[in-house]
């Protein structure tokens, strides 16, 4: 990372959130990569997340699997009803949504329930775990017609059922450790600079290890299904990402508070501390064999049918518009690859059968030990 590109860029911003950078690193000396993280997605007024200004989609910042369109909800919800039935088709059955942003993705799982399985719709409460009232604001407006199925928390509480995160986990603050040594964020005269200090033996992403011990935590009977990017072991690279307007920005120093910061996720530090934690690891997969599994289960005995309107009684999707959020959702080049599915358990008869998102789950299955 350029330190004096940063440096440079920093010095043209003189933003609220920039000052109260500034202020804490005079006073309290250099910080970690995790507090800056913090400060510039998630502080409280300025946040580029918590102040309500990030915008996903073709109109904003950058694209993910909910701003692709209804398709990704609907393969979920699906996904989500046979875990249902797996729980013995349960009258206390929730959905756990964390990250839920807008609340878009939840409005196309219920729609979708609704129509097409209104016995999983009579059985199941929505919840969505948000600590930000400017996004909880937005997703009240969104789930409208919802609103007696829709609970917000601002933290975990117990739950049997489903807990759902889709880019939530690159999105936590991660601290920048490598070879003994750690990244932390600095002042030269106004300027903001990374230094580099010996680094404590603290794992650095401590935020998501203690929000998959809050999940274990509280999670009774049921699954947590968590899609991101990420990396395997040696492939693994400790790389921020930055993002604005579709664009990759070159340091986090840019745009603070306007521009999304994320890390790829370490999926081995995140399926050892869940193992840890007394969750069994049942899947881990591609996001493109993740959604082929879901569809292939379709109107084959499953007990979801593909939605009539669109896809008729084929397997796929007729419309055109399906049709192109499905490629860019299964495409290796698009979202296929890049995007992992982690499916956890507990208290769960795994049965013989892996749910229907893994049944062609190979490589990155038996990469983590994985027998089914
Ligand atoms: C990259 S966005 C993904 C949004 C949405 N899931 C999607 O796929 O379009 C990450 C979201 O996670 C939220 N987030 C980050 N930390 C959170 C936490 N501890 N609890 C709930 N939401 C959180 C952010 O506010 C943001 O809305």
């Amino acid at each position: 990372m350029d330190v004096d590109r940063c440096a440079f860029d920093v010095l043209q911003l003189n933003t609220p959130l920039v000052e109260s950078i500034r202020e804490t690193i005079r006073a309290q000396g250099p910080q970690s990569f995790a507090w800056f993280m913090q400060q510039a997605l998630y502080h409280p007024e300025h946040g580029y997340y918590s102040s309500g200004r990030c915008v996903i989609g073709r109109k904003g910042d950058y694209f993910t699997n909910v701003s692709v369109g209804p398709l990704f909800g609907q393969l979920l919800a699906s996904q989500f009803s046979e875990i249902w039935e797996r729980l013995g088709k349960t009258n206390d059955f929730v959905i756990v949504e964390q990250g839920a942003h807008d609340g878009q993705f939840a409005r196309d799982v219920l729609e979708f329930v609704q129509k097409r399985l209104p016995e999983f719709f009579d059985a199941l409460r929505y919840r969505i775990v948000d600590p930000f009232p400017i996004l909880k604001k937005q997703q009240r407006r969104m789930l409208e017609a919802f609103a007696d199925k829709v609970e917000w928390r601002e933290s975990e509480e117990p739950f049997t059922g489903v807990h759902f995160s889709n880019e939530l986990l690159d999105a936590m603050p991660v601290r920048l450790i490598s070879d003994g040594k750690e990244k932390l964020v600095d002042l030269e005269g106004d300027k903001i600079v990374f230094v580099e200090r010996p680094a404590d033996k603290t794992m650095f992403n401590q935020a998501a290890l203690k929000f998959i011990d809050q999940i274990a935590a509280n999670l009774q009977d049921g699954y947590v299904v968590a899609i991101d990017y990420g990396f395997l072991d040696e492939q693994f690279e400790k790389n921020a990402h930055v993002r604005a307007l579709h664009r990759n920005l070159d340091s986090p120093f840019e745009q603070i508070g306007d521009a999304d910061i994320t890390m790829s996720v370490d999926w081995r530090s995140i399926v050892e501390r869940a193992e840890a934690n007394g969750l069994r690891i049942t899947g881990f997969t591609d996001q493109h064999h993740f959604l082929t599994g879901i569809i292939s289960g379709f109107g084959r005995g499953a007990s979801t049918e593909p939605p009539e309107d669109d896809w008729g009684q084929s397997s796929l999707p007729g419309s055109p518009k399906a049709k192109r959020e499905l490629q860019t959702l299964l495409h290796p080049e698009m979202l296929g690859r890049a995007f992992h599915v982690l499916a956890l358990a507990k208290n769960v008869d795994l049965g013989a059968r892996p749910l229907a998102g893994f049944k062609f789950a190979r490589g990155a299955n038996s990469a983590l030990r994985i027998t089914r």
